[in-house]
């Protein structure tokens, strides 16, 4: 029995990920980043599928906000819900990573638990004779403050919430626990901050 169905058997190819990322020269891995809303995740997660793009290697974005336009519809911003969405995120990704492209998943991913079970759901270590380049399974950490993320308010979201206007909203009436344990920490401060570039450039660098 796997999850709810019985009588299913997994089925190999001989075209498997060792030859994808051959084909492709590069590893596929997850880059996922985490952190508040208005923190810089998807401008970052833009920058950084731009550089990747510039040295040939491709990626795939899964941002929260657009694949909750579609396969996420269904869900709301409930804690069982957000959970489900960073499952069915990580699902996909490992997915993306298989098929040897180098996925960037950007969610606030409130809960450190979902991300851990992200995570783990990650085959690790069985890519090292490859020759390739870009590999990491990595958590990014946007450590940008709530007080920041605030001021820039892009859409207005944080507005609604201290007015009562949107219920359980991040870093306002809904938890966020940051990372104990991430590969990158980008950090930004009101005047002090990194371009998106900069810091894409920094996420490249780790994964040389
Ligand atoms: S989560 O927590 O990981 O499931 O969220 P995610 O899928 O990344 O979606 C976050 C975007 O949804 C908008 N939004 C909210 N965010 C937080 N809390 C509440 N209640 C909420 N309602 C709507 C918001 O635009 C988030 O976008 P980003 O890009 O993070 O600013």
């Amino acid at each position: 029995t796997v999850g709810n169905s019985t009588n299913i058997k997994w089925h190999d190819c001989s075209v498997d990920k060792n030859g994808r990322q051959r084909l492709l020269n590069q590893k596929g891995c997850v880059i996922w980043i985490t952190g508040l809303s208005g923190s810089g995740k998807s401008t970052v997660a833009c920058a950084l599928s731009q550089l990747l793009y510039q040295r040939g290697k491709l990626s795939y974005i899964l941002d929260g906000d657009n694949v909750r336009h579609g396969l996420n519809r269904d869900l709301s911003f409930k804690a069982e819900d957000r959970a489900e969405n960073i499952r069915r995120v990580g699902e996909v990704a490992k997915l993306f990573a298989d098929s040897g492209v180098i996925c960037i998943a950007c969610l606030i991913s409130p809960y450190r638990a979902d991300r851990d079970s992200c995570r783990a759901m990650l085959p690790t270590g069985d890519f090292i004779e490859v020759d390739a380049y870009y590999y990491l399974d990595s958590l990014v950490f946007m450590d940008v403050p709530l007080r920041v993320c605030e001021a820039r308010d892009p859409k207005g979201l944080y507005k609604l919430a201290r007015a009562g206007k949107i219920k359980g909203f991040t870093g306002i009436d809904d938890p966020y626990e940051p990372p104990k344990d991430c590969e990158i920490a980008l950090k930004c401060e009101l005047g002090d901050c990194a371009s998106p570039q900069q810091m894409a450039d920094k996420v490249v660098n780790f994964l040389e």
